[in-house]
């Protein structure tokens, strides 16, 4: 029999469970061979629904077992780099939650610590995954748009329109004085991600961030509170190889979840991706040419969608069941890596030039925010 990758989580609650999880248990190379999580509650529960023969509360104990070939690193988002940084030490391969860090030099510095010891990273960058973006990513290399010209990214949706919806991940001794950058990190950076994939580098950016709503609740804290957070964040691009890009971030824009789209437009052709569920249908893509301006409905190719989903699989398990099987296969067939820490890094880079941007109401060149 061909081998197993032996999979460690760490982290096994709300994300796990909804993405990560179904990705090992359909994928035939991989066997879930520990959980840990510092509730040991948790840890013994998703342990015994998936059959993962050790529990642990502690990491290092976790990343001491020899059976650990590959670590998950799916906790909240201030213990992603240490956690991935002991993984990466102890020789394991990574996959962690986005993002690494919220700042770009200390992801640089993890990509790095990877190559050194020769070990596999991918970050969740979850909508990579999606058919119908990897189907635009494809007709990009294979020259069907022709010359890029604009790029189009949106991740919007209403999940903190009721100021009464907390806001997690949010630390409760932010200034409160100031702008907090939000949505341009949380939904910016996929995003990102998205446009400099489909679009290569990006050279400068222009931007402007705003706080809608002026309280809102917040995990941690008793009732409303006036905090000035990034609700709503647009920013212009100049690529590196001459295309224009337009990229808007809302936490507060009425529709479903995830809300990404996608618009790509070229000599040749352009090509429109909507992650957006609706009506039980997680995503759609359309396509047109010069010669036939009307946009027409594609279908997934043979082989987009992971063994066993269709377009009503609800989109987290649908687009994580693709990013493990495209890590696991990387693993188990040395395939070269994609979505990496380098990626992560990268894409926090720009974050912080168009986080820059608009704090100082300007044109910032990529890089030169870390200078
Ligand atoms: N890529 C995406 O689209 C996407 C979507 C949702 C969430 N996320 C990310 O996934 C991560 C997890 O989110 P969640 O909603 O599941 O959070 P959660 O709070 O529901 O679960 C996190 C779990 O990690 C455990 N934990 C915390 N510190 C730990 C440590 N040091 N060692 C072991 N366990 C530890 C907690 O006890 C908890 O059970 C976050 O970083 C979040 O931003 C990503």
């Amino acid at each position: 029999m061909a081998r197993k990758l032996g999979v460690g989580l760490i982290g096994a609650h709300t994300w796990a469970e909804k993405a990560h999880l179904p990705g090992y248990a359909a994928h035939p190379g991989v066997t879930l061979a520990a959980v840990c999580d510092i509730d040991p509650a948790r840890a013994r529960a998703v342990a015994d629904k998936y059959g993962a023969p050790a529990v642990y509360t502690d990491a290092r104990d976790l990343l001491a077992d020899p059976a650990v070939e590959m670590v998950d690193v799916c906790t909240p988002t201030d213990t992603h780099l240490p956690l991935s940084l002991a993984a990466i030490e102890a020789g394991r391969h990574v996959l962690c939650e986005k993002p690494l860090h919220t700042r770009a030099q200390p992801a640089f510095d993890a990509a790095r610590r990877a190559d050194e010891k020769g070990v596999r990273t991918k970050l969740g960058f979850t909508f990579r995954y999606s058919p119908a973006i990897r189907q635009i990513k494809a007709w990009v290399d294979d020259g069907t748009l022709g010359e890029i010209f604009h790029i189009h990214g949106f991740e919007q949706n209403s999940q903190f329109l009721d100021p009464d919806f907390p806001l997690r991940q949010f630390p409760v001794d932010s200034p409160r004085d100031r702008l907090i950058p939000s949505s341009i990190i949380g939904y910016g950076s996929h995003l990102v991600d998205l446009m400099r994939w489909i679009g290569g580098e990006f050279a400068s950016v222009a931007s402007t961030m705003k706080n809608f709503v002026p309280e809102r609740t917040v995990r941690g804290l008793e009732g409303r509170q006036r905090f000035m957070v990034e609700d709503g964040a647009a920013a212009i691009v100049e690529f590196a190889g001459g295309a224009h890009g337009l990229l808007q971030s809302s936490y507060i824009a009425v529709g479903n979840y995830p809300g990404v789209e996608i618009r790509v437009y070229g000599s040749k052709g352009a090509a429109v991706a909507r992650l957006i569920t609706e009506y039980g249908v997680a995503e759609s893509l359309h396509f047109a040419t010069p010669e036939a301006v009307e946009f027409r409905k594609i279908e997934p190719a043979a082989g987009a969608l992971p063994p066993g989903t269709t377009l009503s699989t609800p989109w987290p398990e649908l687009y994580y069941r693709n990013l493990i099987r495209f890590f696991a296969d990387e693993i188990l067939e040395n395939r070269p890596g994609e979505c990496t820490f380098l990626d992560g890094a990268r894409s926090q880079e720009i974050i912080d030039a168009i986080i820059r941007a608009h704090a100082e109401r300007r044109w910032v060149t990529v890089g030169e925010a870390a200078a």
